[in-house]
């Protein structure tokens, strides 16, 4: 695929966690499931980076893959609209990674925000390897190899897209330069017809010269409009524009998704680590009892107390699961003592039941049809490593390692 179909090509990954719950829901997988009917779009379970943490004891990654892939698809995303698979399935990733690990300086990855915060965060792991190191610089070939153009993420995977575009840029402008380059992209620009030509070869100027961004833009735009020259062609002009040569890898965009309005059953964060979640396969029962325990604003001793939902976690709740009639009559029925809060629950139970009843149905489905989720991801592995394969013909091309 060229950079300029690129754009157009979504890719996440997710760590092999096991079963997921609702904090990923809201957080990510509602996301992608929208995601999957308006792009091209790559998901893939990184099992190769639950390594850089969890080196010492491996074996349990078997079946969180398993456990968060029926999350997956139980969430909605949907084998027919966008492609699932496993890291390691596609080995074409760790060469990437290995080719890119030769141009990388040192310094951007230990520039990199989260390699100190983590080995901070996890002091009973030994992070000081090698591996953990280059962790970002995996995730980098992870989104190149697909050349994709949007990557969601969370704010604190941001600065593993910015280090993935910095690889690009440096990649393209050291291996990109075939020979004859220019000489091809002047006879490329003959081709768009003379007037796209000139316009072509002015805004190049302007960008080049003032730096000129609405000219880049426009540029880009033209050549992307083109329609008698070859795929080739059109990249070499974009290379052309910003002063580099042909662009192999193109520069991925990150696409922030917000952050995630779904508190944890004690107002904290949700997070399997502090035992504050409702799982995806969570039984109306137990949905029940863990809201029904939810601690609520601790000046509310008795019924009679009046109490402030701005103080209290099931008003957080309220905030993801009801409407303002609803909220306005908790306000005011809160404040005045006029309810208790298990009437406030009450709603909120409900709706995260409606939100979860479809999701657990699917999950059910599939957790007993293992058969089923294996081909899903023979399937994905396959068409995944049909692109992937064809990058990395590309690489070897232009560093020169096509003699095998
Ligand atoms: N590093 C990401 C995380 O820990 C997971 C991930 C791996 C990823 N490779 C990726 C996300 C490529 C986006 C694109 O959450
Ligand atoms: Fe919280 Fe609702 Fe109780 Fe008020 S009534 S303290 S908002 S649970």
């Amino acid at each position: 695929m060229s950079s300029v179909a690129s754009q157009q090509r979504v890719l996440s990954g997710m760590r092999p966690t096991g079963r997921l719950h609702l904090g990923h829901y809201h957080g990510v997988l509602k996301n992608w499931v929208k995601l999957q009917y308006e792009y091209d779009c790559f998901f893939f379970v990184a099992d190769w980076h639950a390594l850089t943490t969890s080196y010492e004891d491996p074996r349990g990654i078997e079946q969180s893959v398993f456990d968060m892939v029926v999350d997956w698809l139980a969430a909605g995303l949907n084998p027919n609209s966008c492609n699932m698979f496993i890291q390691s399935r596609v080995p074409e990733h760790a060469e990437l990674h290995l080719l890119l690990s030769m141009m990388t300086p040192l310094s951007w990855l230990e520039r990199v925000p989260t390699y100190k915060d983590q080995q901070e965060k996890l002091k009973d792991k030994d992070l000081a390897t090698y591996g953990f190191l280059g962790y970002p610089l995996l995730q980098s070939a992870d989104i190149l190899i697909y050349k994709a153009g949007l990557v969601p993420v969370g704010a604190d995977q941001v600065a593993h897209v910015e280090i993935t575009r910095e690889v690009a840029r440096r990649f393209n402008h050291l291996y990109g330069r075939e020979p004859g380059f220019e000489e091809a992209v002047e006879s490329a620009i003959t081709k768009m017809g003379k007037k796209a030509a000139k316009l072509y070869s002015d805004l190049r100027k302007r960008y080049q010269e003032s730096g000129d961004d609405e000219a880049l833009a426009t540029a880009q735009a033209l050549v992307h409009d083109q329609q008698n020259i070859t795929l080739g062609d059109k990249e070499r002009l974009l290379g052309s524009l910003e002063g580099s040569g042909k662009i192999i890898l193109p520069e991925p965009q990150a696409l922030l998704t917000e952050a995630s309005k779904m508190p944890g059953l004690d107002g904290q964060k949700m997070s399997k680590s502090y035992g504050n979640f409702i799982s995806l396969r969570e039984l109306p029962d137990d949905v029940d009892a863990k809201v029904r325990k939810m601690p609520t604003d601790p000046a509310r001793v008795r019924r009679t107390d009046p109490g402030n939902p701005d103080v209290c976690p099931v008003w957080q709740l309220h905030g993801v699961y009801t409407d303002d009639a609803t909220r306005q009559w908790v306000q005011q029925g809160c404040r005045s003592a006029g309810i208790g809060c298990l009437d406030c629950k009450k709603p909120v139970i409900d709706a995260i039941n409606a939100e979860l009843e479809p999701i657990r149905a699917r999950a059910r489905e599939y957790e007993n049809s293992p058969e089923v989720i294996r081909n899903i991801l023979n399937q994905g592995s396959e068409q995944a490593s049909a692109v992937a394969e064809d990058t990395l013909r590309d690489v070897r091309a232009a560093m020169g390692l096509s003699y095998r």
